[in-house]
């Protein structure tokens, strides 16, 4: 599902989600803080939207499932000059990757698409270094009861649109022991949550 859809959703990804959730971005980008000779990896990296944000000193590699959506990302990588940027068409919850390869990761707005995303959690920590931080950008819905109830009503529109089921981000996090250091609401009307974590266990 997520690769038709996504395939469709390439052509004009960046003109209804970019500038909408651009802030947010940002403030994942910042809090990153990504030091020269990091390996980051991102993950559902889409058109590669985030390609801009990231500095040229540290590897970044991105992966998704739809090869139209990595073929966006080459192309914006391409004009932007990023030598340091690899893009794989891979599944999140089935990565190549060897143990403890990375020591940043960041899943924006991809977490809630991906059909496993306990799995997909359990392969991020894998391939992580035990010191890692993780970052994860997600639509939280509002904090309204009533507009939250409306959501949730909406909820399997959205999923068949391909945005993904609203999810409790927080508590799948916990059930994958992670640790959480930071959160936030950002983007318009707050309806996004950003949310820092490390490793909490295996
Ligand atoms: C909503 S887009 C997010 C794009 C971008 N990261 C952003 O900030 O807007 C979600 C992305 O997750 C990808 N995706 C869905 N399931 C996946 C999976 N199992 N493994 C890797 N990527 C996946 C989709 O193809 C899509 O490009």
């Amino acid at each position: 599902m997520p690769k038709k859809i996504y395939s469709l959703y390439s052509h004009f990804y960046d003109s209804l989600f970019g500038t909408l959730l651009h802030s947010g971005r940002c403030i994942a980008s910042r809090l990153m803080d990504i030091q020269p000779g990091e390996r980051i990896l991102e993950v559902g990296i889409g058109t590669g939207i985030s390609l801009p944000l990231y500095p040229r000193n540290a590897e970044i590699i991105g992966i998704d499932i739809s090869k139209d959506m990595i073929k966006r990302a080459g192309e914006k990588k391409q004009r932007l000059g990023y030598s340091n940027v690899k893009l794989c068409i891979t599944d999140a919850s089935e990565m190549a990757f060897r143990n403890g390869y990375f020591d940043k990761v960041i899943a924006s707005h991809s977490i809630a698409v991906i059909p496993k995303p306990f799995e997909t959690l359990k392969e991020i920590k894998r391939v992580c270094k035990e010191d890692a931080e993780f970052f994860f950008l997600n639509y939280a819905g509002s904090n309204d009861n009533l507009v939250a109830r409306f959501e949730k009503a909406l909820s399997p529109i959205r999923c068949r649109l391909g945005l993904g089921k609203v999810i409790d981000l927080e508590e799948l996090l916990y059930s994958a022991n992670f640790k959480i250091d930071f959160k936030d609401r950002v983007n318009i009307f707050k309806l996004c949550q950003i949310i820092k974590c490390r490793n909490n266990g295996v």
